[in-house]
């Protein structure tokens, strides 16, 4: 199995303003030290609340951001320093499907046009065969050929997320990342298009890391899970492992709220963030050494975790 990404040690700091007409800034840690591999044909989901670096992670691997630290290593290549020649040719190689595929498709264009450029632009097929290709890839996303003509705003969501979703593919990548590529679409449709993803790893060798806050759509798609939790990796493993036998007490509240069992502990503000673990103020099973430092994760590729009270 070849790796695709290897991303070791990633930070991204941002600067935010404390108000806006203060000069004093609050800096964020959007990603303290992330790291995660992929391998060819496998799919990781990331899970984790709102804010917890998720949507960060994903524009630093597709370089939409320069992270701060750390590095990111993408077919065996050192993304972050790389001459911009080369670059252009390895961005082709990965994807990004988004939340909302309104917003990510031309309004003007035809779905004909919105699949078709890439393929000529990247000389993928020559003009003369450019339509058959488009039915094609119209075909694998499961919709007929009448929808070449139509536009974004003639179609429905799930129906222009399956076209974002054909555009991605045109570059036959080796990656796609699609942050939250469900979120916005009604929950009877959001099925046939996790049943699209799925339908996608099996068809082709294509790596894909899937953010979704959803744990339900998570489970179904991914083999192996990452949690995030302000900025860190918390716990990582194969999906069974973290599903089954999680074992920090974040993951395991994130399961019990997606079964309905929901127990919140309030955030207490009072706690210095900088030195302990992030979760201590929520946590169930806190001990007093966890507000003396960040537990590092520790455990084997199959399943790791960053808790003190596991051992
Ligand atoms: N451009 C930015 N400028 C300043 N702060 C930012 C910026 N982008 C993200 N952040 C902050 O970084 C942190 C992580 O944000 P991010 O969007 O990566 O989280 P997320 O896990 O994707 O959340 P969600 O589930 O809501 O999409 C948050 O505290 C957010 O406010
Ligand atoms: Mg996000």
């Amino acid at each position: 199995m070849g790796q695709v990404l290897s991303v070791l040690d990633l930070q991204k700091v941002y600067e935010v303003k404390r108000s806006a007409f203060s000069v004093q800034k609050d800096l964020i840690n959007a990603l303290c030290g992330v790291s995660l591999e992929l391998d060819k044909g496998k799919t990781t989901g990331i899970v984790g609340e709102s804010g917890s670096g998720k949507s960060t992670l994903a524009r630093c691997i597709l370089l939409l951001e320069r992270p701060d630290g750390g590095t990111i290593s993408f077919l065996g290549r050192d993304l972050l320093n790389m001459p911009k020649g080369e670059l252009k040719a390895l961005r082709r190689q990965m994807q990004i499907i988004f939340q909302d595929p309104y917003s990510s498709l031309n309004p003007r264009k035809r779905i004909f046009d919105t699949i078709a450029e890439p393929l000529l632009f990247h000389g993928i097929v020559d003009r003369r065969d450019v339509k058959d290709k488009v039915m094609e890839i119209l075909k694998n996303v499961g919709l007929d050929e009448d929808f070449i003509n139509k536009y974004p705003h003639e179609m429905s969501g799930g129906q222009r997320q399956r076209v974002a979703i054909g555009r991605s593919l045109t570059t036959d990548p080796a990656l796609i990342i699609a942050d939250e590529p469900v979120s916005s679409l009604d929950v009877s449709i959001q099925a046939q298009i996790v049943n699209l993803f799925l339908d996608i790893k099996e068809r082709t060798d294509i790596a894909m890391l899937f953010v979704s806050h959803d744990l339900n759509v998570v489970r179904f798609v991914s083999d192996e899970i990452v949690v995030m939790y302000k900025g860190r990796v918390v716990e990582a493993g194969l999906k069974d492992e973290v599903f089954l036998g999680p074992l920090h007490p974040y993951t395991k509240m994130l399961i019990n709220a997606a079964k309905g069992e929901y127990s919140r502990r309030e955030e207490d503000t009072s706690y210095d963030k900088g030195n302990g673990c992030p979760y201590y103020a929520r946590c169930e099973e806190r001990k007093d050494c966890c507000r003396e430092s960040v537990p590092p994760l520790t455990g084997s590729k199959d399943h790791s975790v960053a808790c003190f009270s596991v051992s």
